[in-house]
């Protein structure tokens, strides 16, 4: 298995393209189940949970094209086709599911069109219980009949196809709102999503199938309004710039100081996370190219965050925040709010030298002026680049074990980063 190696202490000076978002450019890949036409996606990050959910889209019938390279695009992502022409099996298998959450969401768009879904339920990172309740509400309340079948999600439309409704999210729910708003654009009638996901992606997404010819309003609000159409025709998307991946290389470069672009990130999507930065005593500039994060030689001031759906300060940041706060000059709180198992990282930043109580949803981080370097162990996406961020601010070595995490959600980690100064490779086996 493959690890990182890295030795702390270098400031990270330089430019990062910040790569198109895995968390936009999954449900758009899934988004071309809708329609017998092509959907081009501009942007798609070359990550191993991107070549995952191809398979399953080819083994729906999915024909998919990766387009060569253009000049001038050397840090842009792949442009892709997904051409949906003939859907030959609306079964998403378990091998396949099982190792990726959001391939659960082509039960939206395969009932919609196919008016028939047989979907293994997910798995994914193992950062607490994640049901699939609020997809089956949102679902049946379209008209579907789902029965579980020896760990398969069964799901039939009515005659005629699904049917719209008034849906009341009881909690916020980002892959749920995702499948409902695909299925409700080839529902006959309106369909009112309440309490939707506000994310960014949802966003891109909605455009997307707004490009495609669907009907909907709302978009980027709490209530998503869409009125089914008979059909969906081809598009061409652009990926939205990940703003998880802004966020983390942001406090890398708080961590370990200096002055790095973030090329392409477009600060709306991150605000609250900048907002808490800012109050660390980090410089954030917005320039016409990107977000320029600068730290030059102050301390790092303890502020609490709690998680929350977006605007909030996402939990996708809460363990590299985390990593940030284990340095500043006092003590800070995390209260993580949205998945309720995911403080596994703590146990590794403590190998690190940091001082971390958690009690329930809450962390409590007491600052240390300097970490030292460690054998660390990834355990989920996020927490994994915690620790290579806590590893550039630590003195000496520091080895990341397990790393396929990283590579199901970071394009490139270590290039981009040793391009900004730091040290650090990966070492295969
Ligand atoms: C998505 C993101 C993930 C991010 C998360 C929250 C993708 C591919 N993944 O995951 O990176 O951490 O949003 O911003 O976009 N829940 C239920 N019942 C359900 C569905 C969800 O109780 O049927 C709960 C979950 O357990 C969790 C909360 O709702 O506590 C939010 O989860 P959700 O927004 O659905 O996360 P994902 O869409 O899986």
């Amino acid at each position: 298995m493959d690890r990182i190696r890295l030795v702390g202490g270098n400031e990270l000076r330089g430019e990062i393209p910040i790569s198109g978002a895995k968390n936009a450019a999954l449900p758009l890949m899934i988004a071309s189940l809708l329609t017998d036409e092509p959907l081009v996606l501009h942007n798609v990050p070359r990550l191993a949970d991107v070549k995952q959910l191809e398979r399953i889209m080819e083994n729906h019938g999915v024909d998919i094209a990766v387009h060569g390279r253009r000049r001038g695009e050397e840090d842009v992502g792949q442009r892709m086709t997904f051409h949906a022409a003939d859907i030959v099996d609306t079964t998403a298998p378990y091998d396949l599911v099982s190792k990726m959450r959001a391939s659960f969401w082509v039960i939206g768009p395969l009932l919609a069109r196919c008016h028939e879904a047989r979907v293994s339920l997910p798995g994914g990172c193992a950062i607490g219980t994640r049901p699939v309740d609020l997809f089956l509400y949102g679902l049946k309340a379209l008209g579907a009949e789902i029965d579980i079948d020896e760990g398969y999600v069964v799901a039939k439309a009515p005659k005629g196809g699904l049917v719209g409704a008034t849906i009341s999210f009881p909690k916020v729910s980002v892959g749920a709102t995702h499948t409902i708003l695909m299925a409700a654009t080839l529902a006959r009638g309106t369909t009112i999503i309440e309490n939707a996901a506000q994310e960014p992606e949802i966003t891109n997404v909605a455009e997307c199938l707004v490009a495609m010819g669907a009907k909907i309003s709302g978009i980027g609000t709490r209530t998503l309004t869409i009125e089914g159409v008979e059909k969906l025709h081809g598009a061409t998307v652009e990926v939205i710039p990940d703003r998880i991946e802004t966020g983390t290389f942001a406090m890398a470069a708080a961590m370990t100081g200096g002055d790095v672009l973030l090329k392409g990130a477009r600060p709306g999507h991150l605000q609250s996370a900048l907002d808490i930065l800012a109050q660390t005593g980090v410089e954030l500039t917005e320039e016409a190219e990107g977000i320029r994060v600068r730290r030059n030689g102050n301390g790092i001031r303890p502020v609490d965050v709690d998680t929350d759906p977006f605007p909030g300060f996402p939990t996708d940041l809460q363990a590299q925040f985390m990593a940030l706060m284990t340095m500043s000059d006092g003590v800070s709180h995390i209260r993580e709010t949205i998945f309720e198992n995911r403080y596994m990282h703590v146990a590794e930043l403590v190998r690190f030298g940091a001082d971390i109580a958690v009690n329930g949803q809450l962390a409590t981080i007491t600052g240390k002026s300097q970490l030292k370097g460690a054998q660390v162990m990834a355990t989920d996406l996020r927490a994994s680049v915690s620790l290579v961020i806590a590893g550039l601010a630590a003195k000496g070595e520091t080895v990341v074990n397990r790393i396929y995490h990283l590579d199901r959600g970071f394009e490139r980690l270590e290039d981009k980063l040793s391009r900004c100064g730091a040290e650090i490779e990966r070492v295969a086996g």
